[in-house]
């Protein structure tokens, strides 16, 4: 597959964090490149996050919904020569907490959007696929060990199963059509434009506010925490470079117990980690993610280019300088959900 074959991508969830991102990013390194955006605009979705990307002559966005075949063509259509199109899909139901609250919406875009997409994106003869997964597909470690490639998949939230689904159908379109797809499966990202229901961002905006900070259980959960920007680059690499049919793990080498993260954002603000506030425990809450990324590394030159001591500090700036963009999304739908997550 040659990576220079693709003169635009057609990017499903471009409106969310990683999304808009990823279409930053393009701007920035691939300007020739036409960019379309499938998003559906659901409560993550968020065309503030593409004002200064929106008067792009190459940019066009189109609202649709994934699940909906004539939505899906319209966005293809837009793209132009199949030939030339590669295709990140990244849009989907993305929160832990809101899936154990009700898993539909989850298989209904996750898995449900992610079939019509393949089969749309078959017919049309597309030239690249990359399919944005994440390591929680794989469970949950123990103390020791990574997740690989190889390592068999065990979700245990709905958010993971429906992810899992989404997997194995663009494996199954790999093997059965020969569909030109990978799949990356990556760590927990931060960094601008995160929806503030997500820990980072969330602890960002009370601590500024002086309100408490919830943590679920003991706080000894540990993620490996990765910058989007270098998120964006590895999907990058694996559209232009990797190899179809393949996975690819994504990751920082950068564990954290939620805790010590928490503290080390208090810290970058001056805040008293009497803010600190433990709360019931997330049912299924899995304990440990940690990332084997050497595949990518070592096959496609990948290497994440931001450390934590830098890319955090950078990241909590954005978050003050963006007050009034956080004020916005945490008005409206998103109050009522903090009430019931965080006030039974
Ligand atoms: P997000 O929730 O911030 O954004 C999701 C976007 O998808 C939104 O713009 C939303 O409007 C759009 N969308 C949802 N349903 C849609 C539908 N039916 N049709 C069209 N658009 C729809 O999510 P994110 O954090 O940016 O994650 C992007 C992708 O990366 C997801 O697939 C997620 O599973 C994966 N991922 C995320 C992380 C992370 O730490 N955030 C880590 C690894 C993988
Ligand atoms: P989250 O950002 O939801 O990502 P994920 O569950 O996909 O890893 O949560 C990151 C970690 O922080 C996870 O262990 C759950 C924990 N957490 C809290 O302790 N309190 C919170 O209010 C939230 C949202 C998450």
């Amino acid at each position: 597959m040659s990576a220079n074959q693709i003169k635009t991508v057609l990017i499903t969830g471009g409106a969310g964090f990683i999304g808009s991102n990823f279409i930053h990013m393009l701007a920035e390194i691939r300007p020739d490149w036409n960019v379309v955006n499938l998003d559906a605009l659901t409560y993550a979705g968020n065309l503030e996050n593409l004002t200064e990307v929106e008067k792009n002559p190459g940019y066009t966005f189109v609202h649709g919904d994934i699940c909906k075949p004539e939505d899906v063509k319209r966005a293809l259509d837009a793209a132009g020569d199949p030939d030339q199109v590669g295709v990140v899909h990244m849009a989907a139901e993305s929160h832990v907490d809101r899936s154990i609250a009700g898993g539909l919406p989850f298989v209904t875009t996750n898995v449900l959007g992610t079939q019509v997409l393949l089969d749309a994106c078959r017919a049309a003869g597309i030239t690249r696929f990359v399919h944005v997964s994440t390591d929680e597909v794989y469970g949950s470690l123990g103390d020791e060990g990574f997740f690989r490639e190889d390592t068999p998949l065990a979700p245990n939230s709905p958010y993971s199963a429906s992810k899992t689904g989404s997997d194995l159908l663009v494996r199954a379109a790999f093997h059965t059509h020969g569909f030109p797809a990978c799949i990356t499966r990556c760590s927990n990202n931060y960094g601008p434009y995160q929806f503030p229901e997500k820990l980072l961002p969330l602890i960002i905006g009370n601590a500024q506010e002086d309100k408490p900070l919830p943590i679920y259980g003991d706080g000894l959960y540990v993620r490996d925490w990765l910058y989007v920007r270098d998120h964006t680059e590895a999907i990058l690499k694996v559209l232009e470079e990797g190899d179809a049919g393949e996975v690819y793990n994504i990751g920082g080498n950068n564990e954290l117990p939620n805790l010590e993260l928490v503290k080390a954002v208090l810290s970058e603000l001056g805040k008293p980690e009497s803010l600190i506030t433990f709360v019931k425990d997330r049912p299924g809450h899995d304990r440990r993610y940690a990332i084997d990324a050497n595949k990518i590394r070592m096959e496609l030159g990948w290497e994440p280019r931001y450390t934590f001591a830098d890319a955090l500090p950078l990241t909590i700036r954005w978050y003050q300088s963006n007050g009034e963009w956080m004020d916005r999304l945490r008005s409206g739908e998103y109050r009522e959900y903090y009430k019931l997550q965080y006030d039974g």
